[in-house]
């Protein structure tokens, strides 16, 4: 961009010449493309002053007020010991049923179009008909149902944490810690910049909350290393992200759809920052997966230690624990060796230990296809997991405290085991569990695509135990958890 600027007025006289001939094969357009000198010569090495170019002293406008300043809010962390003044989730005054019962499609979605035309009288010209919102209704940005009440409050929940979590990683660790972790002052303040970009959404999501929307929380972080710290955050920010996935396209106001939308696509920018600082392949996915809040809700309560009285309750179920017993450790150049239980505690997104041997660990290691330090993108010469890897596993029973306060219980509806749910892009695969014990067993990867050439399973995804193997897609995923025994975090790459 910066050498087409520079050079356009050479080139214009250059083509008024000779049109240079094409260079890539095929290419025919007359101006396209030309020949371009790169830069040549010694770079910059005084860098100023510069020209004064035109300018008004600009009147401030400042935004409305942020709900939390860019200062984290409780500076304590670590479990809770006490008890609780209340426990469960939020209920309804009644509950209908037990499950959804599936139904034929939507009558009034029939629309189909065979050639091209518009099929309906337009509203105004340059207008199709349809659309949702766009009859001239007044937009109402708050939340419009119970269930966006719950999944924006949710939303709210995670925010808040990011905002406290990506600041405290800052606070414990030295420049030096960072340094050795391969990462920059420039990081350091990108990540700044990020947990600041979280009282912007936490504003946000309250103001479409009203006044019960919940306060920030204090936690209980499971890192001990800065590579930990960007594990848990790329784990975290993936699970942030795919739960709003999940329950975006169901929300009753569209109003508040579309701002969610626009703080999410920022949430999916963070995931794949702090995977490129793990090291890991950005995106090795063609689409983003979603998953229902409860899944949501169950990787999140186990960091959030206590909450302030009267925070608003959650109604979300949190699924027992399902620990991948060899998790493949993206610190080491050859994950196959990954011992099992190799990560930093017992919760469900604990990060992979980062405290390995030195001739083992890839963190420092400049060699293409072996180095894991931070880059825009790596190879790794063995992928972290691959179809057909034996996936052992094992899981907790039921009724355990989890979340704030230690206020919210572990629980499950379903029968026996006998599934393995894969979560990842646009799919859901089943793989059979083989029981080896009690609470433990094992299944294979499976190898399935999305489309040609997009391996299903890759990224930072989901998998849950499941008794049975109903078939279904994203929108209907969620009639996935009656059915779902266990939850875990699957490194796949
Ligand atoms: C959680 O603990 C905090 C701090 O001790 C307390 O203020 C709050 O009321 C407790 N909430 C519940 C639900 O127990
Ligand atoms: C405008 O569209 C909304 C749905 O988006 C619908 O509920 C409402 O009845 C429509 N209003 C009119 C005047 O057609
Ligand atoms: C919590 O709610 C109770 C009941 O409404 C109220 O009496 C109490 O003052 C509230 N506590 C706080 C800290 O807001
Ligand atoms: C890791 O294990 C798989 C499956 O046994 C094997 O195919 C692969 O070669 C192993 N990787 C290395 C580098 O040995
Ligand atoms: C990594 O290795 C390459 C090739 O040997 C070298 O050019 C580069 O300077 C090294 N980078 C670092 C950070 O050591
Ligand atoms: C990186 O991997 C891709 C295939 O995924 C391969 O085509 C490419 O040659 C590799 N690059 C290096 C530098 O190893
Ligand atoms: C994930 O994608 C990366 C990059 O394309 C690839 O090298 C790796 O083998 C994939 N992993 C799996 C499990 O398919
Ligand atoms: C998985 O468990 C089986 C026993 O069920 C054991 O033989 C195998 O070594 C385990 N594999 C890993 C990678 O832990
Ligand atoms: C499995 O559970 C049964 C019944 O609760 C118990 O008797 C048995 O000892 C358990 N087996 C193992 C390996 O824990
Ligand atoms: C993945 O999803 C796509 C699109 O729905 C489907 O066509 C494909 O069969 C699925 N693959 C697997 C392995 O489930
Ligand atoms: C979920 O949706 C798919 C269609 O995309 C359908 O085939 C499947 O039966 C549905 N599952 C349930 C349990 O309704």
């Amino acid at each position: 961009m910066l050498t087409s600027t520079i050079y356009a007025s050479t080139l214009l006289s250059a083509l008024a010449v000779a049109a240079p001939a094409p260079q890539v094969p095929g290419y025919t357009d007359d101006n396209f493309p030309v020949t371009v000198s790169e830069p040549t010569g010694a770079p910059a090495s005084s860098f100023g002053p510069d020209s004064q170019i035109n300018a008004v002293v600009p009147t401030p406008i400042p935004g409305p007020p942020r709900r939390s300043s860019d200062v984290d809010g409780p500076t304590s962390h670590g479990p809770y010991s006490g008890s609780p003044t209340t426990t469960g989730a939020e209920k309804a005054p009644t509950t209908l049923g037990k499950t959804i019962t599936p139904l034929p499609p939507n009558p009034t979605h029939t629309y189909y179009n065979p050639n091209g035309k518009l099929q309906d009288p337009a509203p105004i010209p340059y207008m199709p008909a349809g659309g949702l919102g766009t009859n001239g209704t007044l937009p109402r940005y708050q939340v419009n149902s119970d269930f966006d009440f719950e999944s924006i409050q949710l939303g709210l929940y995670q925010e808040w944490i990011e905002l406290d979590l990506f600041n405290n990683g800052l606070a414990v660790f030295s420049d030096e810690d960072f340094i050795e972790a391969g990462l920059t002052a420039e990081d350091r303040s990108y990540i700044a910049f990020m947990a600041v970009q979280e009282t912007g959404h936490a504003t946000l999501l309250s103001n479409m909350l009203g006044e019960a929307a919940a306060p920030q929380c204090t936690y209980d972080y499971p890192f001990r290393t800065v590579r930990e710290f960007i594990d848990f955050n790329q784990k975290l920010t993936r699970w942030g992200e795919s739960g709003v996935w999940g329950f975006l396209a169901h929300l009753d106001s569209r109003e508040v759809a579309n701002l969610l939308s626009l703080s999410i696509a920022t949430e999916a920018r963070q995931q794949m920052s702090f995977r490129q600082m793990l090291g890991l392949h950005p995106m090795p996915v063609w689409f983003e997966t979603g998953i229902p809040q409860s899944w949501a809700w169950t990787y999140l309560a186990p960091y959030i230690s206590s909450c302030p009285e009267n925070t608003t309750r959650l109604a979300w179920q949190n699924f027992p624990t399902l620990h991948i017993v060899n998790q493949a450790n993206p610190n080491r150049f050859l994950p196959n060796d990954t011992a099992d239980f190799e990560v930093t505690g017992k919760r469900v997104a604990d990060p992979a230990r980062s405290d390995i041997k030195a001739d083992e660990s890839c963190v420092n290691l400049n060699v293409t296809g072996y180095g894991c330090g931070p880059a825009i993108a790596r190879n790794r010469s063995e992928p972290l997991s691959f179809p057909g890897k034996q996936v052992n596993l094992t899981w907790e029973a039921p009724g355990q405290a989890v979340g704030p306060n230690n206020s919210y219980v572990t629980a499950t509806t379903a029968g026996q085991p006998q599934f393995v749910a894969w979560v990842s892009q646009l799919n859901l695969t089943y793989t059979p569990l083989t029981v080896t014990g009690n609470n433990s067993g094992f299944t294979h990867q499976p190898a399935g695509e999305v489309f040609q050439g997009d391996p299903a399973v890759n990224g930072t995804m989901f998998i849950a135990l499941t008794d049975s193997d109903i078939f279904l897609t994203p929108f209907n995923l969620s009639m996935i958890n009656p059915h779902v025994v266990a939850l875990g975090l699957y490194q796949a790459g």
